[in-house]
């Protein structure tokens, strides 16, 4: 039985029309992260984050997965039904993953169509905008939040993914600039467990000499050219 862990990051869904952080127009460049993704600028500025998240959340309504999300999808549907596990970890708050296919999905960093509620902690499937103070349905609170991980706050399912990445044979990442932890130091926690490491990645990561390999394209074309290859 083999065991593969796969983590993605915003570079996997650009050529869906999704922008990543750090890239030349990327979300970060017209945005001070202190301003859109603290937890202070939250309570400083609620209006501002909320019309942020509310125009990511509505831009999904316009984008589809592309060719490396299917593959990823295809990957976990043959190898899952002959008994291999297959996880994807992605740090994205879209859902491009689960509308290509995808059932074994961790979001880290939380989903867009996701709300939190700040008084009682529940979270509730949301599609439309959470900057009018709509009500908690569970407890009628009107504190909801965007379900995302903000820089200081804890990222979601680590002692899941901790446990895959203790026993995985492989440790994909794709698509990530490897800027942000603890999602950056899952290469070396892996390796040091016995996985082979592979970066499928446009250029070289920041950490792209912690993989035994490296590719570097877009993931339109390196994805399923790589999911091909395992299948073959
Ligand atoms: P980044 O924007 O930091 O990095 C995107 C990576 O994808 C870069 O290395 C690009 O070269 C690569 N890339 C761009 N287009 C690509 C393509 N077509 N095919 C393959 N690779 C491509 O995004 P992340 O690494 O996902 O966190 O960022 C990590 C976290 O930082 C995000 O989840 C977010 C952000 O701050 C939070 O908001 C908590």
């Amino acid at each position: 039985m083999t065991k593969i862990v796969i983590l993605t990051g915003a570079g996997i869904s650009a050529e869906s029309g999704v922008p990543t952080f750090r890239d030349a127009n990327g979300l970060w460049e017209g945005y001070e992260v202190d301003e859109v993704a603290t937890p202070r600028a939250f309570h400083a500025r609620p209006d501002v984050v909320h019309a942020f998240y509310d125009a990511r959340r509505a831009a999904l309504e316009g984008v589809e997965p592309n060719p490396a999300h299917a593959a990823l999808a295809r990957l976990e549907r043959t190898l899952v039904d002959a008994g291999h596990h297959v996880l994807v970890v992605t740090q994205n708050v879209d859902d491009l993953h689960e509308r290509a296919g995808s059932s074994r999905v961790l979001h880290m960093h939380g989903q867009l169509r996701s709300a939190l509620c700040a008084a009682c902690g529940e979270r509730t499937p949301w599609t439309s905008a959470l900057a009018h103070g709509p009500k908690c349905p569970v407890c009628g609170a009107p504190e909801l939040r965007p379900d995302v991980v903000w820089f200081g706050e804890m990222p979601y399912e680590m002692d899941r993914i901790f446990a895959a990445l203790d026993e995985a044979d492989l440790f994909v990442s794709i698509g990530t600039s490897g800027a942000v932890y603890p999602a950056a130091g899952f290469v070396q926690y892996a390796a040091a467990r016995g996985a082979r490491t592979l970066e499928l990645n446009l250029e070289p990561s920041e950490g792209t000499h912690w993989f035994h390999e490296a590719r570097h394209g877009p993931a339109g074309l390196l994805v399923p050219e790589w999911v091909d290859q395992l299948l073959s």
